[in-house]
């Protein structure tokens, strides 16, 4: 199964998908944790590349995404589906996916919105702390870990990320926004929409009624 998680910034694609891909055993693909892999882990001439896109809050342009998501999806682990979160965000991405899951056989499944409104998204990512190590998401008020600042999954440092300063954020709220109409336009008659305010359990559960066949 192929579930694609659309959501603006902060929405809570990253927090879906992780806990969806414990109780589902499905990939969780995340385009944004790949360009943060290979731009501060790594360093590799693709970090480099995305790099200045990445800090300014602008969209990395489809062709070095592209590669890298086809290159991600041809990995074993995906063979019986994934959780995408992050991407696409373009149509020529949204085109591209149906491309590379044609070629497997496969199709998009699920395509699940998760809608959050404006002001609760700036909320959710100036609390936020991510993982340096493992990515891991958290909020400080709505998801602290267990000891201030540091991991409970595999006890990494956790620190606020570089996209997160809020003039970045206005600019990434922006881009989004406008993509995110294309998207829901290409997704037509399938795309089902989630209350993405509830409670992070609460949205899990109704996001697992939708992609859970019936
Ligand atoms: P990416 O890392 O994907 O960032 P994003 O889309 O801006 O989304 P976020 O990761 O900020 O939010 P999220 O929806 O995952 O929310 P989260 O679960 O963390 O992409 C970053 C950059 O990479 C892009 O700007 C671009 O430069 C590049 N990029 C990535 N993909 C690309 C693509 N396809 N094409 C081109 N460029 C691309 O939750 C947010 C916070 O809220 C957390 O603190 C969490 O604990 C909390 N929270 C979550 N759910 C709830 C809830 N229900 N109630 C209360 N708090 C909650
Ligand atoms: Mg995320
Ligand atoms: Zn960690």
């Amino acid at each position: 199964m192929y579930v694609i998680l659309l959501g603006l910034p902060g929405a809570g694609k990253g927090t879906q998908a992780a806990n969806l891909a414990e109780t589902t055993g499905l990939s969780h693909i995340t385009t944004g944790e790949l360009f943060r892999d290979h731009i501060y882990r790594r360093g590799t001439e693709l970090g480099r590349k995305a790099k200045p896109y990445y800090e300014a809050g602008k969209l990395v342009p489809d062709e070095l995404t592209i590669g890298m998501l086809r290159e991600r999806i041809a990995g074993p682990d995906c063979a019986l589906g994934c959780l995408f979160d992050g991407f696409p965000r373009t149509l020529e991405q949204a085109e591209a996916l149906d491309e590379a899951l044609a070629e497997r056989g496969a199709a998009v499944d699920r395509v699940v919105y998760i809608k959050v409104a404006e002001e609760e998204l700036v909320r959710r990512l100036a609390g936020r702390w991510n993982c340096r190590q493992c990515g891991a998401v958290y909020h400080e008020a709505s998801s602290p870990p267990q000891r201030p600042g540091v991991c409970d999954r595999c006890g990494g440092e956790l620190y606020q990320r570089e996209d997160d300063k809020p003039e970045v954020v206005r600019q990434r709220l922006e881009v989004n926004l406008r993509e995110l109409g294309k998207l829901l336009d290409y997704y037509e008659g399938r795309v089902v929409e989630v209350d993405g305010q509830q409670d992070i359990d609460g949205v899990g559960r109704e996001i697992l009624a939708v992609i859970s066949p019936s």
